[in-house]
Formats: structure tokens, sequence, C-alpha cells
């Protein structure tokens, strides 16, 4: 069991050096020569267990135990590995890591399994380079076409596919994942909230995972000087924008009790101290596990910022980032999962996740759970983000029990 722990804290220090801003919390963009850093180290410890390591539609990596039966359904488990700018070192890692060791202890321990075992990194998880989060995920399970993927750009321009092929990437599978293909999936991760420490559980059963729908919304008005322009005379975004963000917090608060909505990013331009600004950009995220409270919410946010321009004599843009739709987990998972998590002396508490997630798109064609462990004072997308490694640990040990049974 020591080793176990070992090992999976050097495999963090060892994915974690790969970063961008070192000293400042962890910062590695999809495909990035951190990102490519990180894959790399897991790729390499994979080969050493003998996985056949395939890249898959959209840069997922796979890294196959192939068992008695190398084309039955496989039983998949992983992460993701890129990270929000200045984010923590355990969201996406810890199920990486798991997973990782899980596989070696399958290998090391001689366990024979009659369907494939799959080791699996989903690309592009927070949208951070690209914009629209899940992306891996989406593209491999058919949500996003490769006519759409090829679209998509990074902020400096870049596509998608030309991130891909700079860092070298080439894909040997393309095809997408059917139901069939996955037998089942199960994701390790951080709770990212602060339910377990309350409830004093030391692992979490994921019964569903939010919706979320994120939005870009950009209003037009006219630039102008800051001294000579009476006020009555002005026709400023940015007093519109303001508005609306704080009738979006309270939105949120009147949806449902568990409604969530952020602005997280704010343009305006030109952005100079005695110039009024001539566009105001910003992003909305809404969330909820009720998919007619998260489009209620949505229709309000649209209403509102319609009313509130055409108040104004503004023009907008409303844009959709991304959009999941909530996603209830399989209940034969949790409750084969909180059998395992028993027979460990562990009481496991069963909850919702609000953060996104990969396997919500995998839900859709298999039997899909997740394991959720402790954050400390519920931090997460922040360098304070922490797990303890004892916690991660017993997820790995949950994990491996129930892979085996599944892929026995
Ligand atoms: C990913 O972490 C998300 O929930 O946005
Ligand atoms: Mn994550
Ligand atoms: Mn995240």
């Amino acid at each position: 069991m020591k080793d176990r722990n070992n090992r999976i804290l050097l495999d963090m220090e060892a994915i974690n050096a790969y970063n961008a801003t070192p000293g400042n919390g962890i910062t590695r963009p999809t495909f990035s020569p951190e990102y490519q850093g990180a894959a790399t180290y897991v790729i390499d410890e994979l080969k050493k267990i003998g996985a056949e390591i395939t890249i898959c539609r959209a840069g997922n990596i796979r890294g196959r135990l192939p068992g008695a039966e190398p084309d039955a359904a496989a039983v998949m488990m992983g992460s993701h590995l890129d990270s929000v700018a200045h984010g923590g070192q355990f969201d996406g890692v810890v199920g990486v890591v798991t997973a990782l060791e899980a596989a070696r202890a399958i290998v090391e321990g001689q366990v024979n399994h009659r369907l494939p075992v799959d080791v699996v990194i989903f690309a592009e998880e927070e949208g951070s380079r690209f914009g629209r989060g899940l992306l891996g995920s989406s593209a491999w399970t058919g949500r996003v076409t490769p006519g759409q993927l090829a679209a998509i750009q990074d902020a400096q321009g870049i596509s998608f596919t030309a991130a891909m092929s700079n860092a070298g990437i080439e894909v040997d599978d393309s095809g997408e994942l059917k139901p069939g293909d996955v037998r089942a999936m199960l994701e390790v991760h951080i709770e990212q909230g602060a339910v377990l420490e309350k409830h004093g559980s030391r692992i979490g059963l994921v019964e569903a995972i939010a919706g979320i729908r994120q939005l870009n919304i950009s209003i037009h008005g006219t630039a102008d000087h800051a001294g000579t322009t009476p006020m009555a005379d002005r026709s400023d975004p940015l007093q519109a924008a303001a508005g609306i963000i704080l009738a979006i917090d309270q939105i949120a608060k009147d949806s449902g009790p568990h409604t969530v909505a952020t602005v997280g990013r704010i343009t305006c331009e030109p952005a100079q101290v005695n110039v009024i600004p001539g566009r105001v950009r910003f992003s909305v995220d809404v969330r909820d596990s009720k998919l007619k409270v998260l489009e209620s919410a949505v229709a309000a946010i649209i209403q509102c910022t319609k009313t509130s321009c055409s108040e104004k004599g503004l023009s907008f843009e409303i844009d959709q980032l991304s959009e999941a739709e909530p996603v209830t987990l399989s209940k034969n998972i949790i409750d084969f999962l909180e059998k395992k998590t028993r027979s460990m002396d562990v009481e496991p508490h069963r909850m919702i996740s609000g953060a996104g997630h990969d396997t919500a798109l995998l839900a859709g064609l298999a039997e899909a759970g997740m394991i959720f462990v402790p954050s400390r004072d519920g931090l997460s997308h922040c360098p304070q983000e922490y797990s303890r490694l004892e916690d991660i640990a017993l997820a790995c040990d949950i994990l491996l029990a129930a892979v085996i049974e599944l892929a026995a």
C-alpha cells in the first residue's frame, strides 16, 4: 500500500513538473509543450506495463491492456491533463494517476481479465485553450463533428487541428466511440467543492453531473470622448453590461436552489481611461442538474440582455460557447461502487457534481460512474487546490477493485 501512495505521489509530481507558470499555479493548455510533456510521461509509464497506445479522435490518448477478448467492450478509466490558467495540481491529474496506478496493479498482480482495460486521457476538458470544455470527449462520442472540430481555434487563431500537428500528434484511430465499444467508464476526480468535507466523508459517489451552458455576450455602443459627451447622449455598452451582470446573479439566485451562474471573463474596447467604451464582451457560465431550470435561467439571461440593450439603444450578439446536458450516472455502477467502498470500511456520500466531466459524455454510451475525493476548503481551479494523498490512494483502491470485477 505504501508503494501505491508513493507511486501516485511520484506520478503527480512528474506530471505537475510540466507547468507553464511555476510558482503561480498550474497552467497546462492542451497540446502546449507542457501538456505534451505530461502526456508523454504517462504514455511512457503505460508502455512500461505493456499497454497498447492509440491516439484517438481529437487527440484523446488510450493505453489499452487487451485482456482475453481484445475486441470486446472495454472498461475505461481516466480523466484529463489540461488545466485552467493558474489552476491546481489535482484537477484531472488525480483521475489519470489513479487509472495509471490501477493499470499497473492489474499487470503486476497478473490479474486475468476478459475485457480490455483502457486508461484514457481526454483532450481539452477545461476549454481553456480552445474555448469549448469537454471537447475531446464530445468529439470522440460524435457530439462534435470533424468539420466543427477543424473550425475551432484558440485565441491566437491556431486551429485545433493545427495545434495538434504542431505538437507532433498524429491520430491513429479517427473512429467515434459507439455503444458496444465501452462496457463502463469510471473517473476518479477531486470534488472541487465542500460537500464531502461538510459530511466528513472520504469518498463521494456521483449520482448526476450538472448541465452547463456557456455564452459569450457582446454589446456594441459608440466609443466617444469621456469629457465632452453628456451623460444623456452616451451609448455606453459597459453600463448596460454592468446591469446585466448584476441581473445574472439575481436570476441564478431566483432560479433554483442549485443554479449557479458566473461571469468569469470581461473585455472592454478600447479600454482607455478617457474614452467611453465602444464594445464590451463577457462570458456567462450557467449550471444546474435539472434541464428545465437550466434552460429557463439561460432564457431569462437572454431576455434581460435584449431588454436592457433595447432600452439603451445598443446592439448585441449572443454566441453559445458550449453546452452539456445534465446527466444521471448509472445506478448499477453507483450501487456497485458503494459496496466496494463499504468493503474498505468507508461510508461513501452520494452527491451531485457541479463541475463538468468527460464521464458525462461517456454516460451516453456506457454505464458510467465517478468517485470523488474531498477538496480542502472546497477550493479548486486555483493554486490552493489540495486533496490528501491517503484519500486519492483510497479512491484508487476502489477504482481497482471495481475495474477488476467489471473486466473479469
Ligand atoms: C471544468 O472543470 C468545469 O466544470 O468547467
Ligand atoms: Mn477536471
Ligand atoms: Mn477543471
